[in-house]
């Protein structure tokens, strides 16, 4: 971990000054397959709680309970979560590396299936339909979260592009902003009273998965989104 570290580390003034700015612009390519356009609630709509409220409540799900969540309360943290992180290695503003990935269990309004999210046009291209539950318990590691989830979201990145422009230290910048958009996910499904958690994943088996789109991408960072188990009781 140390080499690793040395070696994408910034040694100079000038290395810093390389680092900054021009940074690779990922695009999707125009959406293929069925849309589904998307209505987060606006700022007068969202839950009122304060930040501080939110933190607290926050905790990552243990057991998710097998019931619907609402699209538009999946279209809020989706939105919420991509509206871009200020850091330098992301400029020019709007710059992002990790694109979302899902697959959707129990979302009233969407048919259960694989998506990817176009944040530009906030839609949700249909990749496959389907009922993925175990596979989605599969991809996560073999565990129970990912299938009793009401949506499990990955982000993916073209680390390719990423390492060509950056170096080294650009495998940090990915996993940064993955985990910051993850922050922001928990964040947006504690605020609307979801439950989320980050999970481990089989790397190749989850880009074969959301193949032929996914082709060439890395995964960086999955979290499942749902109903906690003990209020779904409620
Ligand atoms: C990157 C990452 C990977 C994780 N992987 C798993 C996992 O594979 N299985 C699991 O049950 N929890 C997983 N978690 C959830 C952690 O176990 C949980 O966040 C940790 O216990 C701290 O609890 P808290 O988030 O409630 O504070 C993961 C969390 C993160 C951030």
């Amino acid at each position: 971990m140390s080499e690793i570290h040395t070696a994408s580390s910034l040694r100079s003034a000038e290395e810093v000054g390389t680092w900054r700015g021009n940074a690779p612009l990922a695009k999707l390519p125009t959406p293929a397959g069925p849309v589904i356009q998307l209505h987060p609630y606006s700022d007068a709509e969202m839950a009122r709680d304060p930040i501080k409220q939110v933190i607290l409540r926050r905790g990552s799900a243990r057991k998710f309970g097998q019931v619907p969540i609402e699209l538009r309360q999946l279209s809020t943290i989706l939105d919420r979560a991509t509206r871009g992180i200020p850091a330098d290695f992301l400029d020019p503003q709007g710059t992002h590396f990790n694109e979302v990935y899902l697959i959707v269990n129990a979302v009233e309004g969407l048919d259960p299936g694989a998506y990817v999210y176009h944040r530009d046009r906030h839609v949700l291209e249909c990749l496959k339909a389907g009922n993925f539950r175990a596979q989605a318990g599969h991809l996560g590691l073999d565990q129970q979260l990912p299938a009793e989830a009401a949506v499990d979201i990955f982000f993916l990145a073209d680390l390719q592009i990423i390492l060509g422009r950056f170096g080294n230290r650009g495998y940090r910048a990915v996993q940064l902003e993955a985990g910051i958009l993850s922050g922001k996910v928990y964040l947006a499904a504690y605020t609307q009273r979801l439950s989320a958690t980050g999970l481990t994943f089989y790397d190749d088996d989850v880009i074969q998965f959301f193949s032929l789109h996914a082709h060439g991408k890395s995964v960086i960072m999955l979290v499942a989104v749902g109903k906690n188990a003990k209020s779904a009781q409620v």
